[in-house]
């Protein structure tokens, strides 16, 4: 494994998973979505309005690139959308470390009631949206994943330390 990369729906953990796993691990992090923003300049919004979805989209895959080329190991949180891609999904399969932070359905709306800043979510009922897009992409997810970690019932502590326990196994299986 060469990064550890956190993957999952809108509003589920990612950046503040990655940003507890920075402080406990010493690696560095890095979130796709800012990364894109710092290189644009704008916000996700406004590159949205101004350039379209797929502009977006590529500008994410460039950034995944770039990220996983690095040498040193860092912490990686991915936009909820990034997994959707084949070559993001294929590039993701071959460093080895994506953990799928799973959220059922109630849970995103809850965390994602009144968001103002997601494009995706402008839409007259954000709640179905966020229903059918989860039905989507859960299975993508969840090919893409090594570990899935189901988040239901757990503290962001809990999860933490579960990624955690999971890093050191698989960490022991490969010295085996
Ligand atoms: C998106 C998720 C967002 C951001 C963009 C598109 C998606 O990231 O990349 O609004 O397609 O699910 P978060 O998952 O960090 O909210």
């Amino acid at each position: 494994m060469k990064h550890l990369v956190l993957m999952g729906f809108m509003g589920s953990g990612k950046s503040t998973i990655g940003k507890m796993l920075e402080k406990r691990t010493g690696l560095s992090y890095a979130d796709t979505d800012l990364l894109i923003e710092e290189k644009e300049a704008r916000s996700i919004e406004e590159i949205f309005r101004d350039e379209g979805e797929e502009y977006f989209r590529n500008a994410e895959t460039t950034v995944l690139e770039e990220l996983l080329k690095r040498k040193d190991r860092m912490i990686i949180s991915l936009g909820g959308g990034t997994a959707l891609n084949e070559k993001n999904r294929k590039m993701l399969k071959n460093n080895g470390g994506t953990v799928f932070l799973k959220i059922s359905p109630l849970e995103a709306c809850k965390r994602l009631k009144g968001d103002q800043k997601r494009p995706l979510l402008r839409t007259a009922d954000p709640e179905k949206r966020i229903e059918k897009l989860i039905k989507v992409r859960n299975p993508i997810y969840q090919a893409a994943a090594d570990y899935v970690l189901e988040e239901t019932g757990k503290t962001p502590e809990d999860i933490c330390r579960e990624i955690l326990d999971w890093l050191n196994i698989s960490e022991e299986e490969k010295t085996q």
